[in-house]
């Protein structure tokens, strides 16, 4: 696979195998039952090359492997901010917590100025960190993979955050509260 690829994802065509079969399956009920998966909700961020802040909502999240540490994100194949992206490129992933609803519809409408207001701080690899989150993972791009529509983006956790409060929620296109027993 060619770092290129990253850099210019509009070029990039999926291998053959990729191509889409006919399935019973439409995307309406396809969008309905993985929906239907409970998950947290993330924002990646990264500095690009050129020093610009990046970052979209994400809850395609999902822990690889403990050793070495790895986690997964998928991104749409067409997005902007996978031009930030290449080889060896720091990115964080920021768990939300519940008092950062407002965060989640911000970062997932194109905007020049995403990170307007928001408090942040570069973790030691220089990956943005954003303050208040439920807990927060310093990444290295290590692979990526074609995946349909999306690209895999698998990154070693380098630096990892934990904070005691509640995290935010999404099933079924709804934010969920926590209820605490
Ligand atoms: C709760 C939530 C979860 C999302 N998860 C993903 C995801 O996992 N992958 C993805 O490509 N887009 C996801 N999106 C949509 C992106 O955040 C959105 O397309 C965003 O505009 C991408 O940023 P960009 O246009 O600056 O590249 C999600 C949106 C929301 C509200």
């Amino acid at each position: 696979m060619s770092d290129h690829f990253l850099s210019d994802p509009y070029r990039a065509e999926p291998p053959d195998h990729d191509v889409p079969k006919a399935s019973m399956v439409t995307v309406d009920l396809f969008k309905q039952a993985v929906g239907s998966w409970a998950t947290g909700v993330t924002v990646v961020t990264l500095v690009d090359h050129s020093g610009r802040l990046l970052g979209f909502t994400a809850n395609s999240f999902t822990s690889v492997s403990l050793d070495p540490p790895y986690v997964l994100v998928c991104l749409q194949r067409h997005s902007p901010s996978l031009r930030g992206f290449s080889i060896g490129q720091p990115f964080a992933v920021n768990i939300l917590s519940a008092a950062q609803q407002e965060l989640s519809g911000r970062f997932a409408r194109p905007s020049e100025d995403k990170f307007a207001g928001v408090p942040y701080r570069l973790a030691e690899d220089g990956a943005p960190m954003l303050e208040g989150c439920h807990a927060t993972l310093a990444c290295v791009l290590e692979h990526w993979f074609h995946g349909g529509d999306h690209v895999m983006l698998m990154g070693r956790v380098e630096e990892a955050e934990v904070a005691d409060n509640d995290p935010l929620l999404f099933h079924r296109s709804k934010y969920k509260n926590v209820h605490k027993d």
